[in-house]
């Protein structure tokens, strides 16, 4: 440790002389100063720890000198040796120099030998104290960006988990207007080696392939905003019954929706557009038509129903099947990605995933009533007005 110094200062060079005899066998090194200024120019050169000064002095009084030495020295541990007449100014000092200790004149050498190495172990301990602050400090800025780097990485790891589970859900959404393009075009071939080509049929069955093509397009433009980190937060005003009113244009290409569905479509007249991505709403309706034929496939009675309803400032789609229904038991799963109950290449289990996340988007939410052998009706909730920031 490096040794001590304390300064000492007095206007008389006699109490100097006499302290200078006293303390030279202490074990730390002393300096003396004649005045206020001379007091500070030696602090401006050395480093000194503790420092004893009279009070009364001419031009720097001690308790100006103390203040200054607080200010600019901080660390430093003040005392006061001064006379009983100065009893004032040493209150004065105590409160407004903020010092350790008074010494009064005349001393006794002991007493002051002790106040002094007591001085010094205050120091000691202070400066211990403020090493382990430093250190501390150190350790918490260290943590701070250990922490922060950790974050960094959990946000990438989480980025990509995020990414993996979008292009999942896009692939699975790209796959249904696909199947149209493909059953649409294989129905034109048939219609076309008929040697009666009913034209009228023709033309509508390519009017589905088109707003298929079309459909792609939009969601291919859609992930191409997303990758341009837009996300897909295209935002218009919807009419939900003209999205579906079209959506099921669409399955008229399959032939169990066109020739053994018996539907009934009841939209409401006073339904209010909502702001949103046309896209997404699309899908929501896409997938939920989708598993309605998917389930009524073998059942005797294959009703479809979609309506739409204005419900507490909320616009409500409901669609309805007559099919094999849902197990009590499977009900909980069927909005996990994994879940399908579907052969190999007829279901991924996206389907219900994809609408979770998309209908959670809107703030909304989504119910489903089933009962196995009976059929399923979807509840899709969309409120009118969202928060602000949500899609
Ligand atoms: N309307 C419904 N009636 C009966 N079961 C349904 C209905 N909708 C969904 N399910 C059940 O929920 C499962 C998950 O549906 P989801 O749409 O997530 O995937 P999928 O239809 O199996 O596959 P994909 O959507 O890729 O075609 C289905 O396999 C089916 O068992
Ligand atoms: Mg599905």
């Amino acid at each position: 440790m490096e040794t001590r110094t304390v300064l000492f200062v007095d206007d008389d060079q006699e109490t100097l002389n006499a302290l200078k005899r006293t303390l030279r066998t202490e074990p730390y090194t002393s300096f003396f100063a004649k005045s206020g200024q001379e007091a500070l120019d030696l602090l401006a050169r050395e480093r000194i720890h503790i420092v004893v000064t009279d009070l009364s002095m001419p031009e720097m009084g001690g308790l100006a000198l103390l203040i200054q030495v607080e200010q600019k020295y901080p660390e430093i541990i003040r005392l006061v040796l001064s006379a009983h007449g100065d009893r004032d100014s040493i209150l004065d000092a105590i409160n407004k120099g903020s010092i350790y200790r008074y010494i009064l004149k005349p001393w006794d050498n002991t007493e002051l030998k002790l106040i002094v190495r007591k001085a010094i172990d205050v120091f000691n301990l202070q400066q211990q104290r403020r090493n382990l602050l430093k250190k501390l400090e150190e350790h918490n800025r260290l943590l701070e960006k250990r922490v922060e780097e950790r974050t960094k990485q959990l946000l990438a790891v989480e980025r990509e988990a995020e990414i993996g589970k979008y292009a999942s859900q896009i692939v699975h959404n790209l796959n249904n207007p696909l199947q149209a393009i493909h059953g649409g075009l294989e129905l034109a071939d048939m219609i076309m080696s008929d040697e009666n080509i009913d034209l009228k049929d023709l033309r509508e069955c390519l009017h589905v392939v088109k707003s298929s093509a079309f459909g792609l397009k939009e969601i291919i433009s859609g992930i191409l905003i997303h990758a341009r980190n837009k996300a897909l937060h295209r935002s218009e005003q919807i009419d939900i019954n003209e999205i579906i009113k079209r959506e099921l244009d669409f399955f008229r290409l399959n032939p169990i929706y066109k020739y053994q569905i018996e539907k009934h479509v009841d939209l409401s007249d006073n339904l209010p557009c909502i702001v949103g991505n046309p896209i997404q709403i699309k899908q929501i309706i896409d997938n939920l038509v989708k598993n309605a034929i998917d389930a009524m496939e073998h059942s005797p009675e294959k009703r479809l129903t979609v309506e739409t309803r204005l419900e507490d400032k909320a616009v409500v789609i409901r669609i309805s099947d007559t099919g094999e229904g849902i197990a009590e038991e499977d009900l909980a799963r069927i909005y996990s990605p994994d879940f399908t109950t579907k052969p190999i290449g007829k279901g991924t289990g996206l389907g219900l995933a994809s609408v979770k996340t998309m209908v959670d988007a809107y703030s909304g939410d989504i119910q489903v009533e089933s009962r196995k052998g009976e059929g399923t009706t979807f509840t899709v909730r969309i409120p009118i007005e969202r928060p602000i920031g949500r899609t």
